[in-house]
């Protein structure tokens, strides 16, 4: 793997996503709106930017030519499809064989078989709720996201992050392939470790088809998986 793209790069996911891409040698492309190109002054001459909307299909068109992997914030602002006009761009335009590695949250299922907590669950029809009456978010908008990718036959991997914070990397975060599975429940990961988890799977081929859910790896639920119960 030699040339990556990060579509929205300029969030707070994609910046740590840069630094370990860039840690790793990667030469990377960038996609953020023009109004935050800014954000990157610190990245000059590092990593190039291609400033535009991450569903206009121009742009992604451009931005991902001879790209061996595309990482991509999933972020379902707007009642514009804006999600959904993301991923099918990534889709449809990034070089056939490139690893495709896609951010989301838990409230994405893939099979159906999550068990979520009655918290999430709250929250994510508030959020819908809310959404529909704004139209800040569209949280359906990102569900459908996520289906175009899973009926994809590119080499994807949908990576869904547990609520986040910020702080020092405490390493690989674990994954499931479940919500509800014990290993999980502590329901944190550090947002650059989140980052770390999506980089290296661009070289992780375990990882495609698949729609991990990430903990941190030091939070209590996945410290009482990993260890021996003899301890
Ligand atoms: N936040 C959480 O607790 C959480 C939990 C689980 C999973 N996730 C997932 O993690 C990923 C990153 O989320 P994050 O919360 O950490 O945020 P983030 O990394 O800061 O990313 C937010 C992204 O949205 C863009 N954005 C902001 N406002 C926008 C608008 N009005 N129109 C278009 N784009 C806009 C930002 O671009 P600009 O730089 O141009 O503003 C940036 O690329 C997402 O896929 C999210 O689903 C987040």
């Amino acid at each position: 793997m030699k040339k990556i793209c990060i579509v929205g790069v300029s969030g707070k996911l994609g910046q740590y996503m840069v630094q370990h891409a860039l840690d790793r040698g990667y030469e990377v492309v960038g996609v953020c709106r023009e109004r935050s190109v800014g954000k990157l002054d610190g990245l000059k001459g590092r990593i190039a930017v291609i400033p535009g909307a991450t569903n206009a299909r121009e742009v992604i068109k451009k931005a991902v030519e001879g790209c061996d992997g595309v990482l991509t914030v999933l972020v379902p602002w707007g009642a514009h499809q804006y999600s959904s006009g993301t991923a099918q761009a990534v889709l449809d335009y990034a070089p056939p064989g490139a690893r495709l590695i896609f951010s989301c949250g838990w409230h994405i299922t893939r099979d159906g078989k999550d068990v979520y907590p009655p918290s999430l669950k709250r929250e994510e029809k508030l959020a819908r709720w809310l959404g529909r009456l704004t139209r800040i978010v569209d949280i359906d908008d990102q569900v459908e996201a996520c289906r175009r990718i899973f009926e994809s036959e590119t080499r994807w991997t949908v990576v869904r992050g547990s609520d986040l914070e910020e702080g020092e990397s405490q390493g690989m975060p674990v994954w499931s392939r479940h919500v509800g599975d014990p290993v999980l429940e502590s329901n944190m990961t550090r947002r650059v470790d989140y980052a770390l988890f999506m980089v290296a799977a661009l070289e992780n081929d375990e990882l495609i088809h698949e729609a991990p859910a990430i903990v941190g790896c030091r939070t209590p639920s996945a410290v009482r998986r990993i260890k021996p119960t003899s301890e």
